[in-house]
């Protein structure tokens, strides 16, 4: 059995022998097919996320559950299923309050997977999935339709997901709303599509690369802000414009600077909703008026994996690609080997990707 893992921080990957045991109770061993490339990977090579290395890379993944242990009954041997990184407990304050998206507890599996020396693995996002096989707790292989193209509803798994979830949920986008997405990567692209199935009828898309724009206008977005040459002043001026002065109802910022936030602040109404979706790095501060935040009122929040709940939402949105109402199938730019997830990595920096996916 192969996986790929990052050994050491800034090192290149490593396709590498791994042991995989079999399923103890609760836990599934799933045969993947696709796994796409997301930047948190990059991160976790890079060692953005944590020390806990090696990690073993690879979270955006569909597949076949191979084996499972004592006790498993949402999913047997040969399900379709779409892996997941919110397996939610039930039982912890957020579960019991009725708001499991925010669980505190989500279950991985318990047993380690490791190099054949005996070293254990950290599995990214305690998935794991570039590799032939990755063992997960059972709760994280969400079943979805076999007929959907695994490469396309893989990745659901993590960062389409996040951006249709951050206009869909966390942004509560509704018919006719006014949406500006700052950053169409692959995370922006989507919550441009979330807003647009949410029936937004004005949608920004804000980027300062323009062949970002061109995609973003394909699927859905119905005016385009290229930025390249705007200071921030000028983003919330160009907003403000495309919607009769008063600022977008929902501004979502898919990048993760405090620059873009404070972009988003402003270009929102009054009153109106933003949504942080972009994750920052620790050494990012925010400085801004606290009159602002009172005096223009309305909704801040960010959006982990867009508040979504697997179960209920994969099968959902499956059936949507299914019938031609989600493009899922627009965010697969590329299809690549295992051996070429460096590659990858380079496409995703110099923006020429929303999505490379590695079929094993
Ligand atoms: N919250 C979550 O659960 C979650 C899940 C997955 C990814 N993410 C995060 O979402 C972010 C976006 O991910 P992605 O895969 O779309 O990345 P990406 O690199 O594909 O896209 C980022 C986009 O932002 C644009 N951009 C960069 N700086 C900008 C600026 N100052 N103004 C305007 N546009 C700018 C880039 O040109 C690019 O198009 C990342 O920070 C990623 O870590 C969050
Ligand atoms: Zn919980
Ligand atoms: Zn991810």
């Amino acid at each position: 059995m192969t996986g790929v893992i990052a050994r050491s921080k800034g090192s290149p990957v490593e396709l590498v022998s791994i042991v995989v045991p079999d399923p103890g109770p609760g836990e599934a061993v799933v045969d993947i097919e696709t796994c796409g490339v997301c930047h948190t990977d990059y991160h976790y090579r890079e060692g953005g996320i944590s020390d806990d290395f090696p990690f073993l890379l690879g979270h955006e993944a569909a597949g076949r559950v191979s084996a499972i242990g004592d006790g498993v009954t949402n999913v047997k041997v040969g399900d379709f299923v779409v892996l997941n990184w919110r397996a939610v407990c039930g039982e912890c304050r957020a579960c019991v309050r009725a708001e499991p998206w925010y669980c505190f507890n989500t279950f991985n599996a318990t047993q380690k997977m490791t190099l054949e020396d005996g070293t254990e693995l950290s599995p990214a996002l305690g998935i794991g999935a570039f590799a032939e096989k990755t063992l997960v707790h059972s709760k994280q292989c969400t079943k979805v339709d076999p007929a959907a193209d695994p490469a396309a509803v893989g990745l659901l798994g993590c960062g389409i997901m996040a951006g249709l979830g951050a206009a869909m949920n966390t942004g509560n986008v509704g018919r006719g709303d006014s949406v500006a997405v700052i950053g169409c990567g692959g995370v922006g692209t989507a919550a441009i599509v979330g807003a647009e199935l949410a029936g937004a009828s004005t949608i920004i898309a804000i980027d300062r690369d323009p062949k970002k724009l061109v995609t973003a206008q394909r699927l859905g977005a119905t005016h385009v802000i290229d930025s390249s040459s705007l200071d921030e002043a000028g983003v919330v001026a160009a907003v403000q414009a495309l919607t009769n002065t008063f600022g977008a109802d929902v501004v979502i910022d898919a990048v993760g600077r405090p620059d873009t936030w404070r972009q988003a602040f402003y270009a929102r109404d009054l009153a109106g909703t933003v949504v942080l979706v972009g994750v920052p790095t620790p050494d990012m501060m925010l400085e801004i008026p606290l009159l602002d935040v009172f005096g223009r009122g309305g909704s801040l929040k960010s959006s982990w994996y867009g508040d979504c709940l697997p179960e209920r939402d994969f099968p959902m949105l499956t059936d949507l690609f299914l019938q031609g109402r989600l493009p899922l199938g627009e965010f697969v730019s590329e299809r690549i080997a295992i051996t070429d997830i460096e590659q990858a990595f380079t496409s995703m920096a110099r923006g020429d990707v929303l999505r490379s996916v590695v079929v094993i």
